[in-house]
Formats: structure tokens, C-alpha cells, sequence
């Protein structure tokens, strides 16, 4: 079942939207060649408790920290630990915040350092796969709509979408119908309707779109090694088209 949100329900999501999405602002300084992940992992939790948020991924079906950390070929999930991040690397920060109930689920990929060719190429075509879902989001489209949008850019520019892990419903829970699938065809898939909050969050793959999960449970990798980017908006859809709910 999907939950529709009245205009009220959408503007107490926003303390949690806008928390999340501070605390990516906050992070991004301290992204240096020589950081930890670990280190990613607390400024986050930190800051999260400061402003009496709750960070979502701590114990959430055992999830071990405060924020995700996917590093180079890490797709999603990956975990905060004693790692130290080099220059040229990039790190997907993935932040989900709870305020009054209400979750708010946002993340960006960081390069450290300076980036070489590949790392741009991959984290380019990631935020730009994020921006042409968005523009797909108004009522009367199709979850279809969106997937189909975002897998015709990224395999033009000859990267790959992964297809094992999607965007979500969001609201009183992390994770809500509907699943936003980042591939498809156009005019399939549920109506979008005002009041659907949900994220998209394209997996970019700069090899083949084939993932595997590690024996941690937990970090999922390019099966090719290849580099992987991804961007996470939590919006809601509008009488006219969308709201990004995600914005500092
Ligand atoms: N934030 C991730 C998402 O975008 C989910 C992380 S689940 C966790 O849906 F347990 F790994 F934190
Ligand atoms: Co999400
Ligand atoms: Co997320």
C-alpha cells in the first residue's frame, strides 16, 4: 500500500529532509585524502544526535553504523571502518535522518582529492542520472516514466544502471511502497499521484551493471571492480510536478 501525505504530513518531513541533507554539507570539508571512514561515520552521528535527529541506519536490520560509506567500486551499503580514503578516490556518503517520526533519506558522491578521468566520468553521469529521473517526477506519470528516463541517459554516455537495489516510498518508514526502479519502460508501472513522497537514487556503473553482495551482509560491489556513483533525492510529487525535499 502506498501512502498518499496531506500537505501537512509533507511539511513535518522536512525538519528530517533538511537535516540530512545539512549534515552531507556539513561532511563535505572534512572529505580529504587521509580520512576515515570511520571518521565520516561519527562527525555524521554526532552532529545527527546534536540536533536531536536519529541517524536511520544504525541497527536498522543490524546495519552496524550511523551512515553508509561506499568507497571507488562500492555500490551501496558499504560500511564505516578504519579504511582511510587517498586521493582519487570517491566515497558515496548516504545519510538518512529521522525527526519527529518522520525519515529523511538523501547522499552524494564526494571525490577526495582530485579526481582522475574515470572517478569524473562516472560521478558526472551518477548526478546527472538523478537530475533526468527528477525532471520525469509530475502527476499523471509512471514510476516507468522515471526508470526509463534515467536507464536511456546513463547507457547513452556507455554506463550501466544496476538493477538489484532502487529508490523507496519514504515516510513513517525508511523504506515504503512504492520501489522506484531506475530502469523500465515508459508508461508502465503505478500513476504517480500528489502526496507520493519516495526517493530516486540511481547506481551508476562505469563497467557492467552486474553487482555481488560481500560476506559482510552488508557491502555491495561492481562484480567487474569497475567504478560505481550514485545520488539520493527523497521528493515528494505535487499538484504541478515535484518537490525536492532533500535541500539544505
Ligand atoms: N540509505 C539507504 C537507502 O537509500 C539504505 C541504507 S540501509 C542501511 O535506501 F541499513 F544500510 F543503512
Ligand atoms: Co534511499
Ligand atoms: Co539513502
Amino acid at each position: 500500500m502506498i501512502h498518499i501525505k496531506t500537505p501537512e504530513e509533507i511539511e513535518a518531513m522536512k525538519p528530517a529532509c533538511r537535516h540530512a541533507a545539512q549534515a552531507l554539507v556539513m561532511i563535505e570539508p572534512h572529505i580529504q585524502p587521509g580520512i576515515t571512514t570511520d571518521e565520516i561515520n561519527d562527525l555524521i552521528h554526532a552532529f545527527t544526535i546534536e540536533h536531536g535527529a536519529i541517524p536511520a541506519p544504525l541497527n536498522y536490520h543490524g546495519f552496524p553504523k550511523s551512515v553508509c560509506t561506499s568507497v571507488n567500486h562500492v555500490v551501496c551499503h558499504g560500511i564505516p571502518g578504519p579504511k582511510r580514503l587517498k586521493d582519487g578516490d570517491i566515497v558515496n556518503v548516504d545519510v538518512t535522518s529521522i525527526i519527529d517520526g518522520w525519515h529523511g533519506d538523501t547522499s552524494k558522491t564526494f571525490y577526495v582529492g582530485t579526481p582522475r578521468v574515470k572517478a569524473r566520468k562516472v560521478v558526472e553521469v551518477a548526478r546527472r542520472a538523478l537530475d533526468v529521473g527528477i525532471a520525469a517526477v509530475r502527476p499523471g506519470a509512471r514510476l516507468g516514466d522515471i526508470g526509463h528516463a534515467i536507464q536511456q541517459y546513463v547507457e547513452s554516455e556507455k554506463c550501466s544502471i544496476v538493477r538489484e537495489y532502487c529508490g523507496h516510498g519514504i515516510g513513517r518508514q525508511f523504506h515504503e511502497e512504492p520501489q522506484v526502479l531506475h530502469y523500465g519502460r515508459p508508461g508502465t508501472g503505478i500513476e504517480l499521484k500528489p502526496g507520493m513522497v519516495f526517493t530516486i537514487e540511481p547506481m551508476v556503473n562505469l563497467g557492467k551493471p552486474g553487482v555481488k553482495l560481500l560476506k559482510d551482509g552488508w557491502t555491495v560491489v561492481t562484480r567487474d571492480k569497475s567504478l560505481s556513483a550514485q545520488f539520493e533525492h527523497t521528493l515528494a510529487v505535487t499538484e504541478d510536478g515535484y518537490e525536492i525535499l532533500t535541500l539544505p
